[in-house]
């Protein structure tokens, strides 16, 4: 196993191939990486791109709210990220009457900045590779008994490494698919602002027909301060905190950029699957992907449909609907690419190349014969899952009643009365939350059609035993869907759910029985304990068997000499990761060439007054009109950019993240990442991959010439 250890390390360092595809870890840049970046125009040293102990530009990276990126900017703990990160925080510090989410907001001075509960960002401390101690703990264990191990090794590494009373949080994180164990410590701060943001008509501009899309005139960002206690230490919101001296701020250039300058994005890639199988390919396009596009189509329907006439309902499913759409375009696009690619073919192509290596190695020899045998007995259940996860699930109502099986757990395990109270207080809190985001109106509909969509769609064997025979008996012909109208209407009307009376009698004495004839928990437990009792086993069963196989394929692959003269970088899983490539313009199809800016003119000729994505602030259509770009203006194109594309390799989890010219200024924020190339969390492909980023000049127009923030501005370390 060490050997494997080595042979990783070198060629994390020593190779690389193929332009632009790669998010290296900054701690193990090795040389050969640092040298391409230097090739390609880099101008700092490596101690300044990551160092320990010294301030170096990993400092200014962080984890912003457990899902995104965010980069210092100031020395007063100014954070920068996307609109759509901090989207959820805008939403909530909105109403009707202060409608920042629709209106735009900035903080003046530092008293005006709203304090965003429940928000946190994460700063890395350090990176310690643990492999040994990890597979020292799982050796010779496989299946569900390794991945026990594997577990409980990881949960004594995280807790060694964390301190609770500093905010220290360690999270280990397996590498090539657990090929190798990096324990990743972060310090987390909970006192985090919000000190401006757009109006939404600019920050989310195009809305979804824009978005994962180039050319694109979006001013996704918004802008956030971190607190601390008096001493620099994370603390709880305080009126008497400070803001954070942070290690290390980016300087910002607003010298503008040219086709071909050197770009470098940091931040957390979420998740990618470079070695997934062809068994797993096969999967996502001809089942899971289709199956879970369907599924949100339908949901985003009813949502919109209620969101499109009332601003309070649009506020209140602002946030979900962001999200659910996001993934919804994400996927199906995802389908398509992977299609268009053949990246099936070509996936069973280096499969074969695989097998001409593992040919009398008993320890690979059989990997696909396994993994197809682990997906074949696996796939008859899989649209199942998706049913559950994203139909069942995707009603909110549904979804909460679900979580009450605690309590029917606690009753009916006779646990002691605290144990009801403890389950009931926390089902009772839960309520709150989830009746703030209640639409009932969509929700209903999304029930009624669910429970239709899940009887065509989802095996007859596997249907919950007795669910549908029932609904039949009560509520009619199992193909109308008046029938499921009917149904749905009386689960809403009937649940104590949305019934203070009926909520409060049952938390004052709790019954399993009163519980088990809620419509609402009914329709829920039914589909829940039928895939639980039935296809959870097997569905866990597959999951160990793939992962089990993916890291032996990686294991074989890292070992293959053949490939050892490629590069290899980890697959994302989010932490911290550098990327360097190039603004780039490209060729999407056949006579067409896209360019590597937009701007402001481009914005205007997509404003379409009063419509849901594309228009726009009469404040920005004035100084639009005027070429009012002040300082910011685009001295080539004597326009203002607005946004720009770069080649680097990035993925979810990079959104906010700092793009950074050669000599580590700040020149933009990524946040998308373009359509020809949506293949590229399975396979990127470095002729159509796209980072796309909104430049920092117009970052710092909008919250300078429209917000009138220049205060915000006054902080930066501005490079002209
Ligand atoms: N596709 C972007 C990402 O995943 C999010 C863009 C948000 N904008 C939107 N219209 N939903 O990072």
């Amino acid at each position: 196993m060490k050997k494997l250890f080595i042979a990783i390390a070198l060629m994390v360092s020593v190779f690389r191939s193929m332009a632009d595809e790669g998010m290296w870890l900054p701690l193990l840049l090795g040389q050969q990486v640092y040298s391409d970046m230097v090739k390609r125009g880099l101008k700092l040293t490596k101690d300044q791109l990551y160092h320990i102990n010294k301030a170096s530009i990993k400092d200014a990276i962080i984890i912003f709210n457990g899902g995104c990126t965010g980069e210092i900017v100031s020395n007063e703990g100014l954070i920068f990220t996307n609109h759509h990160c901090g989207y959820d925080a805008i939403a909530r510090a909105s109403s009707v009457t202060n409608n920042y989410l629709k209106d735009g907001f900035y903080a003046k001075s530092k008293g005006e900045e709203i304090p965003s509960e429940g928000m946190y960002v994460e700063f890395l401390l350090k990176i310690e590779d643990v492999t040994k101690e990890i597979d020292e703990a799982a050796k010779d264990a496989t299946g569900a008994d390794r991945i026990g191990k594997v577990n409980a090794a990881v949960a004594e590494v995280n807790k060694r490494y964390s301190d609770a009373a500093k905010n220290i949080i360690a999270r280990v994180s397996p590498l090539f698919k657990g090929n190798q164990f990096l324990v990743f410590v972060y310090q987390r701060y909970t006192d985090i602002r919000l000190a401006g943001a757009p109006a939404e008509s600019i920050g989310k501009f195009g809305g979804d027909t824009d978005n994962w899309e180039w050319p694109r005139h979006t001013g996704d960002f918004s802008v956030f301060r971190v607190y601390a206690a008096a001493d620099g230490q994370p603390a709880a919101y305080a009126t008497s905190n400070i803001p954070l001296k942070p290690k290390y701020s980016l300087p910002v250039s607003i010298k503008g950029i040219k086709d071909g300058d050197y770009a470098m994005i940091y931040g957390y890639p979420g998740g990618t699957n470079r070695y997934e199988s062809s068994y797993g390919v096969k999967q996502k396009i001809d089942i899971s992907n289709p199956t879970l596009v369907k599924l949100r189509d339908m949901r985003l329907k009813y949502m919109f449909e209620q969101m499109k006439n009332d601003p309070a309902i649009k506020l209140q499913l602002a946030s979900d609907y962001a999200s659910i759409a996001n993934y919804w375009k994400f996927f199906d696009g995802e389908t398509k690419q992977l299609v268009k690619y053949d990246i099936y073919d070509k996936k069973k192509t280096s499969e074969a190349k695989f097998q001409d290596w593992a040919n009398g190695k008993p320890e690979y020899q059989t990997i696909f014969k396994d993994w197809g045998a682990a997906y074949d007995a696996w796939r008859p259940y899989s649209k199942h899952q998706v049913y559950l996860n994203e139909g069942i699930f995707g009603s909110p109502l549904l979804a909460f009643a679900s979580s009450l099986q605690q309590v029917e757990n606690a009753i009916v395990k006779k646990g002691s009365s605290s144990d009801i109270k403890k389950a009931m207080d926390a089902a009772a809190e839960a309520r709150t939350e989830f009746l703030k985001e209640e639409n009932k109106t969509s929700d209903q509909q999304i029930v009624a059609t669910v429970l239709m969509m899940y009887y065509n769609d989802v095996d007859k064997s596997q249907h919950p035993i007795g669910f549908y025979e029932s609904l039949k008996g009560s509520y009619g012909d199992l193909k109308e869907e008046a029938t499921y109208k009917k149904f749905a209407a009386n689960v809403f009307n009937n649940t104590m759910i949305f019934d203070e009376g009926k909520w409060k009698a049952f938390a004052t004495n709790p019954d399993a029985t009163v519980l088990q004839a809620d419509p609402a928990y009914a329709t829920a437990s039914a589909f829940v304990k039928n895939w639980v009792g039935k296809y959870l086993p097997q569905s866990q069963q597959f999951n160990a068997r793939n992962a089990e196989l993916g890291r032996l394929y990686l294991k074989g692959i890292l070992n293959m000499d053949t490939v050892k003269a490629k590069k290899m970088y980890p697959d994302a899983t989010f932490t911290m990761r550098v990327s360097y490539g190039n603004v780039k313009s490209y060729q999407p199809r056949d006579a067409v060439k896209y360019d590597y800016v937009t701007t402001l003119s481009g914005v205007l000729e997509k404003y379409k007054p009063g419509d849901y994505e594309f228009d726009l602030p009469a404040k920005l259509l004035e100084l639009a009109r005027k070429k009012d770009y002040g300082q910011y203006a685009d001295p080539v194109r004597k326009d203002l950019v607005v946004g720009f594309i770069t080649t680097n390799d990035i993925t979810g989890g990079n959104s906010g993240s700092p793009v950074i010219d050669a000599n580590g200024n700040l020149i933009g924020l990524a946040f998308d990442g373009n359509y020809e190339a949506l293949s590229h969390k399975i396979a990127f492909d470095p002729v159509y991959n796209r980072t796309i980023c909104v430049d920092v000049r117009y970052v710092l127009w909008c919250i300078d010439k429209l917000g009138g923030a220049s205060n915000i501005i006054k902080e930066l370390k501005l490079v002209k």
